[in-house]
């Protein structure tokens, strides 16, 4: 069998409509255009990529995209009374905190100054809380768009066997969460997982976001699985994703590629969040 791959483009297209009309309702409401802050501590090349993407999303939406960078040597102290002002400022509407942290700085400590409704993509304790609940709440972008190429493929969720490798809180934890909330079965594996290729063998939908490229090949995926690839690696200078594409694509029914597939999807679920609010 050889899998549908995934194409994002018509639905980024159509994100980009109606976030555009969601951005010039607010600006009229407002008086203003809706503002994101994004937080840079340091310097990762993959957050400042993140970053830069994220900026020109707001451009093409309409949002005002803030960006505050701070040294490497930053306090946690320093950092949660910059989140606490943002927390209290009204003129922000969102805020995000790029990942990773320096090892000093305690990312909990960091996010429990961020009101939870500012809180857009779901990092801290109380939107985590929610999500594990079942209530309303800003779940993590990558997670949201893992339900939202499901629905726009029409794949159903409940009753099926969901696995996730990878049980991140940005990624794994939150995904597995949202699966469940939708009534799929779900296991998810790590880097303790014996046999891995048993478990992900048995998966009816398989979702990957484990940063390790080509970590899951077609002997690993049961005869036309779902497979939606949230890895994002650089292999000499290449970006792939977790998925052996090349294998996988000749098993699955349905696959997501890297680049194309869930990653032009993040910055603009990060954008609905900020104009249409939590799920
Ligand atoms: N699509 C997007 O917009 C988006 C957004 C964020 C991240 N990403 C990408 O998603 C990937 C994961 O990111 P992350 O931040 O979640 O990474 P992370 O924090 O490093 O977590 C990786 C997870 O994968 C598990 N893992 C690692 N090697 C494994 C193996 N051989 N077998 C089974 N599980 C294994 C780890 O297990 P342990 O817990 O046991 O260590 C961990 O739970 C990266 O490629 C990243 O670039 C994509």
């Amino acid at each position: 069998m050889t899998a549908k791959i995934y194409d994002s483009k018509p639905l980024v297209r159509r994100m980009i409509e109606e976030l555009r009309s969601e951005a010039e309702q607010f600006y009229k409401q407002h008086q203003r255009s809706a503002c994101l802050t994004q937080i840079i501590v340091g310097h990762d090349a993959p957050a400042e990529l993140y970053s830069r993407q994220l900026v020109r999303a707001c451009q093409t939406i309409g949002l005002e995209c803030i960006t505050l960078t701070y040294p490497f040597e930053t306090q946690e102290e320093e950092l949660r009374a910059a989140v606490a002002m943002l927390s209290d400022d009204a003129t922000t509407d969102g805020v995000v905190l790029l990942l990773p942290l320096p090892e000093h700085i305690r990312q909990r400590i960091v996010t429990e100054a961020l009101h939870s409704q500012k809180d857009v993509d779901g990092l801290g304790p109380s939107n985590a809380g929610n999500l594990l609940l079942g209530f309303p709440n800003f779940v993590p972008s990558t997670a949201d768009v893992v339900l939202t190429v499901l629905r726009d493929a029409d794949i159903p969720i409940a009753g099926s066997h969901a696995v996730i490798v990878g049980r991140s809180n940005v990624g794994g934890k939150p995904i597995a969460l949202l699966l469940m909330r939708h009534d799929a079965t779900v296991t998810i594996c790590h880097s303790h997982t014996q046999d891995l290729a048993s478990v992900t063998s048995s998966a009816d939908i398989l979702v990957v976001s484990a940063g390790r490229p080509g970590l899951i090949t077609a002997d690993m995926v049961k005869a036309e699985a779902i497979v939606l690839d949230a890895g994002i690696n650089t292999v000499n200078g290449r970006v792939v994703g977790d998925v052996d594409f090349a294998t996988v694509k000749e098993k699955a029914s349905f696959l997501t590629p890297v680049p194309g597939g869930l990653g032009p999807l993040t910055h603009l679920t990060l954008i609905r969040h900020i104009l249409l609010g939590p799920r």
